[in-house]
């Protein structure tokens, strides 16, 4: 069998979701659409552009193309802003432990995120070389919990897709695996992550064990 590890990034390998969090709820502020972090569950792993629909329905504000393009602009600059002095300290913890692991044992892996600044988050915390392929925001037409980045994440590893284990802190990202048929992995309070086939806190609970005893089992 040809086996795959998929990760999601924002929220899993780096704490980006945090400052996604903050961007929205800047412009919510400005805007007056009550906005706090349980809203802000439904934001994780949607794109860009589905996020501010999303806002601005909370809100029932309808807005001109223009208007909607520009706040989506502002919306990302002031993310670039947060995640521009980023660094490798800024690796979630026990990530480097997992990735390490399946590194030495040349276990393909996949970034599989729906975010277009992937490839520069990547690069500013020094992971760019761990991962085989990158499929990002800019390759995926279809948003989670739609399955195709991890489709099209396993097809460029050659792997087979009921081989391939998905780390996801978002609902439609454990929604986009277990519709594509891989094992779900969910980072985060397990109450959010309920449909999740295992769930972690976060990766300093995952043991090598369970690493180890997953890879035999796929
Ligand atoms: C996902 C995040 O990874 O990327 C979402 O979980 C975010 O919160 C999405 O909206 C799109 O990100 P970006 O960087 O393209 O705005
Ligand atoms: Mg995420």
């Amino acid at each position: 069998k040809n086996i795959g590890f998929i990760f999601d990034l924002d929220g899993v390998i780096v704490d980006t979701a945090g400052y996604h969090y903050l961007a929205w709820k800047k412009l919510a502020d400005e805007l007056g659409i009550p906005f706090d972090e349980e809203a802000n569950e439904a934001f994780k792993g949607v794109s860009r552009k589905r996020c501010l629909q999303q806002l601005l329905e909370m809100g029932q504000l309808t807005v001109s193309k223009e208007q909607f393009d520009a706040w989506l602009i502002s919306k990302n600059e002031d993310y670039l802003s947060y995640i521009e002095g980023m660094d490798s300290s800024e690796i979630l913890p026990g990530v480097m432990k997992v990735l390490d692991y399946l590194k030495e044992r040349d276990i393909p892996m996949a970034l599989g995120s729906a975010s277009k600044n992937a490839r520069a988050i990547l690069a500013k915390v020094g992971l760019t070389e761990y991962f085989d392929t990158v499929v990002d925001g800019k390759a995926v037409t279809k948003a989670k919990p739609d399955p195709e980045v991890f489709l099209i994440a396993a097809e460029e590893l050659g792997a087979d897709v009921k081989s391939c284990v998905v780390f996801e802190d978002a609902l439609a990202g454990i929604e986009a695996a277990n519709t594509a048929g891989m094992v779900s992995i969910g980072i985060g309070h397990p109450d959010i992550l309920t449909e999740a086939d295992y769930n972690f806190k976060d990766f300093t609970e995952i043991e090598l064990a369970f690493i180890k005893e997953l890879i035999q089992k796929l």
